[in-house]
C-alpha cells in the first residue's frame, strides 16, 4: 500500500517581525529566510518520515523549484510525477511573530497549472486500497477526487485553506477528513464547541472519520460512536508554520502502517510538538524515531 499527495509545492519566504504589519503601516522585519514548504510538500515529508511510501505529483516552475524536489527526495519521496511548468514555483510570504504565531500569504503559480491530462497520467501508478491525500492549494482537486474514487483509493482531505471551492468537491467520497473548527464549521454550516461539530460533521458524512484539530485544545477524532480526545505536547514555541502538516502526515501514515488511531494521534501530536519547538516549514518535520 502507498500514498499519493497530490498538493502544493512552496517557497516559503519568512520574515520575523515584532507584530503583523498593519493595513497602511510600513514594517521592518529582524531576520528573512527561505524555506521549503506548501501544505502539500510538508505532508510528504511528514508521511514518509513517518515511515510509509509516498508519491507526491503537483508542478514547480522550471527555473526555481529544484531545491523543492531535492528537500523531498532526501526525505525518500517520489518525486517522479511532479511536473515542471513555464511559470514560477509557488511561493508564500510568512510573517513569523515573537510568539512564533504566523500569518501566510500565498501565490500559488504552478501549484495552479496542474492539468488533467497528468492527473490521469498518476493515478495510472495507483490501485485500490492506496491512499489519496489532498489539500486545497491546487487547481483539480474534484477531478482528482473523482479519479481516486473510481480507481478505489482511500481519500484524505485536509481542505486547508479553506475557500468557496471546497463546497463544490465531492466531499463524500472523503474516507478521512482532516481539519480545524472554523473548516469544519463552514462545511458543515453550523458552529459550536468541538464535540459539537465533530458530531454534526458525523451526521453530514457518516461514512467518513474525522479529526477535528482544535490548537492548544488537541485534537478529538470520530469514527461513527468511537470518539478519542487527544492532548497535545506543551513545548516551548518557536514557529508554528507547518504543526498541522505534520500532524497530518503522522497520522495517515501511523494509520498505514498498522496504528490503532489512538497510538497514530498520540504520535501525530508528538510529532507536531516538535515541529513547532523548531524554525520553518518541511526542515522542522522530525523523524520518527525522533517521535518514538
Ligand atoms: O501549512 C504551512 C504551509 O502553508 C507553508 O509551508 C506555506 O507554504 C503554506 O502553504
Amino acid at each position: 500500500m502507498k500514498v499519493l499527495n497530490y498538493g502544493s509545492l512552496n517557497i516559503d519566504n519568512v520574515y520575523s517581525v515584532e507584530h503583523f504589519v498593519r493595513g497602511g503601516e510600513t514594517l521592518s522585519s529582524s531576520k528573512m529566510e527561505i524555506f521549503s514548504g506548501g501544505k502539500g510538500l510538508n505532508q510528504s515529508i511528514a508521511l514518509a518520515k513517518s515511515g510509509v511510501e509516498v508519491w507526491h505529483a503537483g508542478a514547480v516552475g522550471e527555473s526555481d523549484g529544484e531545491f523543492l524536489l531535492e528537500m523531498m527526495k532526501n526525505a525518500g519521496v517520489d518525486v517522479r510525477l511532479v511536473a515542471h511548468t513555464a511559470g514560477k514555483t509557488g511561493h508564500a510570504i510568512i510573517q513569523r511573530d515573537v510568539n512564533g504565531q504566523n500569518c501566510i500569504l500565498l501565490y500559488g503559480g504552478a501549484n495552479q497549472e496542474i492539468t488533467r491530462a497528468q492527473v490521469d497520467a498518476a493515478m495510472e501508478c495507483f490501485e485500490a486500497g492506496d491512499f489519496l491525500v489532498l489539500q486545497n492549494e491546487i487547481n483539480e482537486i474534484a477531478y482528482i477526487m473523482e479519479k481516486a474514487h473510481e480507481k478505489g483509493m482511500k481519500i484524505v482531505l485536509n481542505p486547508s485553506p479553506m475557500d468557496e471551492k471546497i463546497a463544490g468537491y465531492p466531499l463524500d467520497y472523503v474516507d478521512y477528513f482532516l481539519l480545524n473548527e472554523i473548516e469544519a464549521g463552514d462545511i458543515c454550516g453550523c458552529q459550536g464547541s468541538g464535540r459539537e461539530l465533530l458530531d454534526k460533521l458525523g451526521e453530514r458524512f457518516p461514512g467518513a472519520k474525522i479529526v477535528l484539530t482544535l490548537g492548544g485544545d488537541g485534537s478529538m477524532y470520530k469514527d461513527g460512536d468511537l470518539v478519542l480526545e487527544q492532548p497535545i505536547y506543551r513545548v516551548p514555541v518557536v514557529d508554528t508554520t507547518a504543526a498541522g502538516d505534520t500532524f497530518t502526515g503522522f497520522f495517515i501514515g501511523g494509520l498505514m502502517r498498522g496504528e490503532e488511531p489512538k497510538t497514530a494521534l498520540d504520535h501525530a501530536a508528538k510529532a507536531a510538538a516538535i515541529a513547532v519547538s523548531r524554525p520553518g516549514a518541511a526542515p522542522s518535520i522530525p523523524d520518527r524515531s525522533e517521535v518514538e
